[in-house]
């Protein structure tokens, strides 16, 4: 089998990836490892960026985000039990859209089957090969057993924070520079009515307390809990009464409550392995970086990402230029590490740490503070939400 990009993952930077070069004119194979109702039932991210909405409108698949995706304007930070509003769009003309990533990934497999793009699901053993000379090819076994090969002229490692593709490049050649928190966030899905139209990032001295949406009639939860907590550990009353003493207040908030019906436990880490090529081999997404989901930054960072290596790739193909090729970890690094800034900020900024000092606690209930009582820093809180301009590849 031959093409001319293979993929590595069916995320959204590995579906997304296949649909853009598809509309310039570029095949791809798709091979991911689980079946097509795992990786449309996975439950992550639910905020897109202004620019990730502009990618998936411009490209033709905003149909249903337009329909169901929820646009906020703004978000709240609470702390000492009140809440701050802070504008997006007054502060830096933007919003953001609260749209699950499975939904995203949803509509991408549909387009990409519909334009008869390929996607193997169930590809096991996956291996990337000879990405050093000018012919890599991937192998895997397929889900009826057979062993499979495909020649490529790129391979796009696509396949997540534990896929094949990172731990392929020799270790002397890429840097790691990574940060594990000593946290996790506990998250519910919940059939009950969202208390209020947009998310509250809570800060409390038992610890972070995220509430968010998914649709008028869901609502997403998150509690800080330890980085290895058991599920088991967290029956529904306990998840009740914990949100409700983390949000409670002099405004007397009080979410209503309702049947949860999906929960699990996500460890926090900042993550960056670079550079993101080696020879023909491109890392995209969580593949080479991971944030701490409190910038809502993670899925969008993938996109970007994605966004810049088909246009990498569409200059070597269109006009046989391999500049953008060789610019593409440098141009992606320089948004990743803002968005880890952001992210590490965010989750400092809002989060228990037992190891911090009773001084160093009131230092961060004195930023919360200066935050939300300057517009210089909620301006800065707020460009970085609603996401960085895209830097113009050369
Ligand atoms: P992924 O979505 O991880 O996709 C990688 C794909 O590759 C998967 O389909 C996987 O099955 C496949 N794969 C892996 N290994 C192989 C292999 N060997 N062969 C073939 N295929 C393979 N971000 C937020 O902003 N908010 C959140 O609440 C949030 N929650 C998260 C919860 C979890 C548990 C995780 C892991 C991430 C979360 N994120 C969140 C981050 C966000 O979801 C990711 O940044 C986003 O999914 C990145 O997309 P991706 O396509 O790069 O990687
Ligand atoms: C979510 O809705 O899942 C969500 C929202 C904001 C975040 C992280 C996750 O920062």
């Amino acid at each position: 089998m031959r093409t001319q990009v293979g993929i590595v993952g069916a995320g959204p930077a590995g579906l997304l990836l296949s649909h853009l070069l598809h509309l310039a004119g570029i095949e791809s194979v798709v091979l991911e490892a689980r079946d097509r109702a795992y990786v449309e039932g996975r439950i992550r991210a639910g905020v897109l960026e202004q620019g990730t909405v502009d990618v998936l409108n411009d490209t033709g698949l905003g149909e249903r985000m337009n329909k169901e995706g929820l646009l906020h304007h703004g978000t709240t930070l609470r702390f000492r039990g009140r809440n701050h509003h802070i504008d997006f769009v007054d502060l830096t003309g933007k919003a953001v859209t609260v749209y699950g990533q499975h939904e995203v990934v949803k509509d991408v497999i549909a387009q990409r089957l519909k334009d008869g793009g390929r996607i193997e699901f169930e590809a096991s053993d996956v291996a990337v090969h000879d990405f050093e000379s000018d012919k890599p090819y991937v192998t895997w076994r397929d889900k009826a057993g057979k062993d499979q090969r495909l020649d490529c002229d790129f391979i796009a490692g696509c396949d997540g924070f534990h896929g094949i593709c990172r731990p392929a490049i020799p270790a002397s050649i890429q840097q790691v520079y990574e940060r594990v928190y000593p946290f996790g966030w506990l998250g519910i899905l919940a059939k009950s009515k969202p208390v209020q139209e947009e998310l509250i990032y809570n800060n409390h001295a038992r610890g972070f307390a995220l509430f968010s949406m998914r649709s008028p009639e869901i609502t997403r939860l998150y509690l800080q809990c330890d980085p290895d907590e058991d599920i088991a550990n967290w029956p529904d009353d306990r998840i009740w009464e914990e949100l409700h003493m983390r949000l409670a207040g002099e405004d007397n908030l009080r979410l209503p409550e309702g049947p949860i019906f999906q929960k699990g436990v996500t460890p926090m880490r900042s993550f960056v392995a670079g550079p993101m090529r080696h020879g023909r081999l491109f890392l995209a997404g969580d593949a080479a970086h991971i944030v701490p989901p409190t910038g809502a930054k993670g899925m969008n960072l993938a996109v970007a990402d994605v966004r810049y290596l088909s246009r990498a790739l569409e200059s070597f193909y269109g006009k046989n230029n391999s500049d953008r090729l060789a610019g593409y970890s440098d141009i992606c690094m320089r948004r990743v590490w803002k968005a880890q800034r952001f992210s590490w900020w965010m989750t400092s900024l809002l989060h228990k740490f037992d190891e911090r000092s009773s001084f160093e606690n009131e230092v961060q209930l004195a930023e919360l503070d200066y935050v939300v009582s300057s517009r210089a820093a909620m301006t800065s809180l707020a460009e970085n939400y609603v996401g960085l301009p895209f830097e113009e590849q050369k």
